[in-house]
């Protein structure tokens, strides 16, 4: 497993708003959705493309494009949503499919309770957006699934992780070809299992509480 933690002003500039508990849901969903453009195109750095020969006003060339079969974009209900747009603006020809997975608040285990996805990943690249790698359980989870249905080239797009989340996916995803693109690693998490400064719970943040 890599992990790649974006360097990058405005990627830092954007998350320090997103941290601010004074920030409103409305502007904390603008925010988050900018923030993914800017770590979408970190991690897109690898994707397929094959040469292609065109011709300008001017002459002819040989560019690229994407390759076929699609990249394939997932992102976790319910925060992951709210990275959706941010990640297939960039990745406008992707295929988007969905995992509904709950972290018990008790147990910080996690469960998934929705799939829909093709069965069959082989040769895909698959973008997977969720936007706190916490104790790594739910990442885990999602990633062993999508790897066992054939993906061969998975990168978890996360806007925040902590160091002991990290452990896990090294320890659980050892040798496997995943790499994690967060926009910052913070200190650990608290015993409620939240990140440490974190922004508190990203699901409420966007959308409100749902009780
Ligand atoms: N999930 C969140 O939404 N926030 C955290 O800090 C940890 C897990």
């Amino acid at each position: 497993m890599r992990l790649h933690v974006v360097d990058h002003p405005l990627v830092a500039h954007k998350l320090t708003t997103l941290r601010d508990q004074r920030t409103d849901s409305a502007t904390f969903r603008r925010l988050a959705d900018e923030l993914v453009t800017l770590l979408a195109y970190e991690a897109t750095r690898d994707v397929r493309t094959e040469q292609v020969d065109i011709v300008t006003p001017v002459s002819t060339t040989t560019g690229v494009k994407l390759t076929h079969p699609r990249p394939l974009v997932v992102p976790i209900l319910r925060a992951g949503l709210g990275m959706l747009e941010g990640m297939v603006r960039l990745l406008p020809t992707a295929e988007v499919g969905f995992l509904g997975m709950i972290r018990d608040e008790e147990t910080l285990m996690a469960s998934t309770y929705a799939t829909r996805m093709p069965e069959d990943l082989s040769g895909r690249q698959v973008y997977v957006l969720d936007p706190m790698l916490a104790t790594g359980g739910t990442l885990v989870t999602a990633l062993k699934e999508l790897m066992k249905r054939g993906a061969d080239d998975v990168t978890a797009v996360v806007l925040l992780a902590a160091p002991e989340g990290i452990q896990v996916m090294e320890r659980e995803l050892a040798g496997t070809p995943v790499t994690v693109v967060s926009a910052a690693l913070d200190e650990r998490l608290n015993e409620q299992g939240y990140i440490v400064p974190g922004l508190g719970d990203a699901g409420d943040r966007m959308y409100g509480t749902v009780g």
